[in-house]
């Protein structure tokens, strides 16, 4: 085919054909985002069989996508970071030299699209006019990825025509990388013969999904998933934005934002960071208990997943969620435990490997209390209660707008961020970690989330119940060396004047027959009431060896029936030879990091023991 010229950004042209000449697709659709894009293409899904139409007077204009079973996660032993040394990459990441990666993938991508379309996808992550907003290119073959794209950023031409004017001259500069794009190339990796019929979900069983910091680009091949394959989400706001954070002060995270609004009237936002499927979505969503709404306590959202910060010129750490929709895990989710999270995706969501019921409706584990009589299951096949199988994937998500969140908050979209005055980590800890505590300082609090751990769950593939060290929940999607990465948020604090205090929550600790003694959900506003009013110096703390912790009379537990002073003791506790092992598989972890690792991290290390002792 010969390339017709489709943008005066003669850089993106260039590439877009050389990609064409790599990738051999049939033909190649520019995305320009619209809503006849989206019929089009959801049309074109469902009649390729990789959607089906949920019954639109019980959701309407959504749809069903169940994967392939071996494409179900993000591929972490798949995951590359590509850089010239191995160290730049660090121990945490798969490193792979970066002329041999190209090498591999030219290898990969040639003739890759034969017999599919190859969409061309201009996207923003963050508000267009935000200093820290970055435009990318995806070239995909993937119609499911487009219309995920549409919902989980800003898509379309006016992304393109923005990125024109840059170059163009005719738009003055307000974001960093004026005129530049990310690219960020992928394909499900599997040509199809002249004639051939598509499989429901196609990929390959050999994964790559590479990201080039040096050179700012991410190649990713024979996934159709998530964080694999919409490269703007993991791939580029975390692993790239991440190196681009570091050279430019400020930081790309893995967390959720929210607003807390308290009855005087103030509004304090916290940024929390979370390992994945830990319930950053519930917390970012909370709804308080009916005596905190009573007294006028409310929440809203700013995001569920990411956050990019910055030291604004008024001296406070300021916050934008890059994203525009939430890819939330689906099992779990119900109107008792996230109702915000169901309003959401009440209509014009993307369901993937959730369970399907007999009136065309959705339905996973947890979603009602009970089980319906009968279902077809994520897989395809008939499902009954006593089949012995779970309905819906553990990793099953939903695709929803952002703008569809009944507690959206209002600066959701604000270029300027949002000020953030708490910064709070956690982990599902059933031992050893309290449910609250404070830092003492900035360096002790970077300290706590640099140790962070959490047993892992279905988000990734790996060992469900190990316990691992996961640093500001940034272990899959840090795209530098991780000692390195401390070294930056120790920096940071130099560019502020107001300093956000940092906390760390368990809301999963358990007692000795295994019980959680934490109730969890919306009562976490008592957690949160402590931490907005310690942002301000308006509650008592009190000094122990691991950090400030509340007393049980300054612990807001009206209407929390069950909670004893006991209880909230058993919550609290710290017993010195848990934090003894504790510190012990801390260390292993410092060790592998030793080169990088800033002395400052030591030196809190080296406190802790001495308080513990
Ligand atoms: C996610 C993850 O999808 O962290 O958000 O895995
Ligand atoms: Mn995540």
């Amino acid at each position: 085919m010969n390339p017709i010229s489709q943008t005066t950004h003669s850089a993106l042209q260039k590439w877009v054909d050389e990609m064409q000449a790599l990738c051999t697709p049939d033909a190649v659709a520019w995305c320009d985002g619209s809503q006849a894009e989206w019929e089009r293409l959801t049309t074109l899904l469902v009649e390729s069989g990789t959607f089906i139409p949920l019954n639109p007077a019980k959701r309407p204009n959504s749809f069903l996508a169940r994967s392939s079973p071996s494409d179900v996660a993000r591929v972490e032993e798949r995951t590359f970071i590509c850089t010239k040394r191995p160290d730049q990459a660090g121990p945490t990441n798969r490193w792979a030299d970066p002329a041999e990666m190209r090498a591999t993938l030219t290898e990969k991508f040639t003739g890759c699209m034969k017999g599919r379309t190859m969409y061309v996808i201009p996207f923003c992550m963050g508000p267009l006019d935000s200093p820290l907003a970055k435009i990318g290119i995806e070239i995909s073959d993937s119609p499911y990825v487009v219309v995920n794209m549409r919902i989980m950023c800003h898509m379309g031409s006016h992304i393109l025509k923005r990125l024109e004017d840059e170059v163009g001259g005719t738009f003055e500069k307000k974001r960093d990388g004026h005129g530049q794009f990310i690219p960020c190339l992928h394909s499900v990796g599997m040509p199809l013969a002249r004639g051939e019929k598509d499989a429901v979900w196609p990929c390959n069983d050999e994964k790559y999904i590479a990201h080039f910091p040096e050179t700012r680009e991410i190649m990713s091949f024979g996934s159709g998933y998530g964080g694999n394959a919409l490269l703007g989400k993991k791939c580029l706001a975390l692993r790239i934005a991440s190196n681009i954070a570091r050279e430019h002060q400020w930081m790309a995270e893995h967390m959720l934002i929210v607003g807390i609004h308290a009855p005087d009237g103030t509004k304090t936002y916290l940024t929390a960071a979370f390992p994945s499927a830990c319930g950053k979505t519930n917390l970012a969503m909370l709804v308080p208990p009916k005596s905190y709404l009573d007294a006028g306590w409310k929440t809203s959202i700013v995001g569920d997943d990411i956050a990019w910060l910055w030291p604004h010129a008024d001296g406070k750490l300021h916050a934008i969620n890059p994203e525009t929709g939430f890819f939330g895990v689906a099992p779990g989710t119900a109107y008792e435990t996230n109702p915000i999270a169901m309003e959401s995706m009440k209509m014009n969501t993307i369901f993937t490997n959730v369970a399907l019921t007999e009136d065309g409706d959705v339905w996973w584990e947890g979603m009602t209390p009970e089980k319906p009589a009968h279902l077809i299951d994520w897989t395809g096949q008939e499902w009954t209660p006593d089949c012995g199988r779970p309905a819906a994937h553990a990793n099953a998500r939903f695709t929803a707008p952002a703008s569809q969140c009944p507690t959206i908050d209002p600066d959701w979209q604000n270029p300027d961020g949002v000020p953030i005055d708490g910064i709070i980590f956690g982990g599902r800890r059933p031992t050893t970690m309290p449910l609250i505590y404070q830092a003492f300082n900035w360096s002790h609090g970077v300290y706590i989330g640099a140790t962070m751990g959490s047993e892992m769950t279905a988000a990734a593939v790996g060992t469900i119940g190990k316990v691992r060290r996961d640093p500001m929940a940034m272990l899959p999607f840090c795209g530098y060396n991780m000692g390195a990465y401390f070294g930056n948020w120790l920096e940071i604090r130099r560019h502020l004047t107001h300093l956000p205090r940092f906390f760390h929550v368990n809301w999963f600790r358990k007692d000795e027959a295994g019980k959680f003694l934490w109730p969890g959900f919306g009562e976490n506003m008592r957690v949160l009431e402590w931490i907005v009013k310690r942002c301000h110096g308006a509650a008592a703390g009190y000094e122990t060896q691991i950090g400030w912790t509340p007393a049980f009379e300054d612990f807001n537990i009206d209407g929390l029936l069950d909670f004893t002073q006991e209880r909230y003791e058993q919550a609290m506790a710290f017993h010195t030879a848990e934090w003894k092992a504790e510190l012990v598989s801390q260390s292993e972890f410092f060790i592998d990091l030793y080169d990088h690792l800033p002395k400052e991290l030591v030196f809190q290390r080296e406190l802790l023991i001495a308080r513990l002792a």
